[in-house]
């Protein structure tokens, strides 16, 4: 038989009862390496315990047979669950995550835990939930395929764990883009678009740029930034609401960020007339990984669209980080699929679909 245990917070990953912590990264790391075929999104222990803040709670369980011992070698993790819920805002909202190892499949165990995930969700008043399948590559149209109700991408239907949420009562809301681009670009292309771009935006617009934390002086405009980003994308029928953010949510971000070992690289465009920030591109490095790096959001506020600001950002973000990180190998990024702006930059930069995603949601009354 087996049973669930929730992985403890422990004060480090390397003591003896972090041993579940490492059997939970453990069957991470194998999945992820399954889907992508190398370890981009390979993580470890000491990042996955130090990513967590007060603005949310996470909860991970295991699978482990009955007589395991209390701190089992690592692969005598089977499969792991994930609980996400905010604190601040969207309390009634929680992302879940289930994964199993394949050999465990198909005997009960991901069933266990996804039902265990959602009773502690229940228990903390969540009813909207959300979950992702991911998936190496994009399936041809045809019978083999799960288009989203969107319209725009589709999700191999075959997939177990697009079967897994069918047959629980989760429904498909959207399909994301995976996307990457090879470094180095093409330095005559980026010149291009990046002067193209400066002009389009002539001299109401210019850039600033900083290594790492938000500067104290952005705090503010940062924290504004980041609430309309968190709903800012497309999001199809996903209910999410927007967070609320301020300086010193701004702050324990950072912190996370530091204590997670992640190295980024931001550019902001401000309004000169205002003063204002009116939008902001991230690049991380999010270790182990030195050679692969994340590109995160990115965002022009509504009413300052249509000055190609969203090509002059990502263009002085990957001057930056790429004058810092020149040995860097790739960058992925995720885009909802329908968000045809974003990935019409992306492609002019030279990103390629490498892979998708479905994004489920489950509402209990
Ligand atoms: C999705 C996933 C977690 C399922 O794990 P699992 O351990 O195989 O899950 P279960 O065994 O409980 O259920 C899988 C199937 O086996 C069936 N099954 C369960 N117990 C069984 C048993 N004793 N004998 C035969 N079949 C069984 C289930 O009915 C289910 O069928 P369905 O997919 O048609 O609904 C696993 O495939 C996985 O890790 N995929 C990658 C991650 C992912 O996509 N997660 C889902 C989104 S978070």
């Amino acid at each position: 038989m087996v049973s669930i245990r929730k992985v403890p917070r422990t004060a480090t990953a390397t003591e003896p009862a972090a041993a579940l912590l490492r059997g939970y990264v453990d069957v991470q790391n194998e999945l992820a390496r399954l889907t992508w075929s190398g370890d981009d999104y390979v993580r470890t222990p000491e990042e996955v315990l130090a990513a967590h803040d007060d603005d949310g709670l996470v909860v991970r369980l295991v699978a482990v047979d009955d007589d395991a011992p209390d701190e089992p070698a690592p692969d005598a993790v089977l499969g792991t669950g994930l609980v996400y819920m905010p604190l601040r805002d969207n309390t009634s909202w929680a992302y879940l995550g289930v994964g199993v190892r394949p050999p465990h499949r198909g005997r009960g165990l991901g069933t266990l835990l996804h039902d265990a995930a959602t009773s502690i969700a229940r228990e903390h008043e969540r009813t909207t939930f959300m979950a992702e399948t991911d998936h190496g590559a994009e399936p041809p149209e045809g019978p083999g395929a799960i288009t989203a109700p969107t319209g725009a991408g589709r999700i191999p239907a075959d997939d177990p764990g697009v079967r897994f949420l069918g047959s629980r009562g989760w429904q498909l809301e959207q399909t994301s883009r995976r996307s990457l681009l090879r470094l180095p670009v093409d330095p005559d292309l980026l010149e291009r678009l990046h002067r193209e771009s400066l002009a389009a935006a002539g001299t109401d617009y210019r850039t600033v740029g900083w290594d790492g934390p938000v500067p104290d002086a952005w705090h503010d405009a940062m924290a504004r930034l980041f609430a309309v980003m968190s709903d800012g994308t497309p999001m199809a029928g996903i209910e999410y609401e927007q967070e609320l953010w301020d300086t010193a949510r701004v702050r324990r971000r950072d912190e996370e960020h530091e204590r997670r070992g992640i190295t980024s690289w931001t550019t902001a465009v401000q309004h000169v007339p205002t003063g204002d920030l009116v939008g902001y591109s991230v690049i991380m490095a999010i270790p182990p990984s030195t050679t692969f790096l994340h590109q995160e959001d990115t965002l022009v506020l509504p009413e300052h669209r249509g000055h190609r600001l969203g090509m002059l950002l990502k263009t002085e973000n990957l001057r930056r980080t790429v004058a810092a990180r020149p040995d860097a190998e790739r960058i992925g990024t995720w885009n909802a699929e329908e968000n045809d702006h974003m990935l019409a930059i992306n492609i002019a930069l030279g990103f390629r679909p490498s892979g998708c995603g479905g994004v489920f949601q489950r509402k209990l009354g």
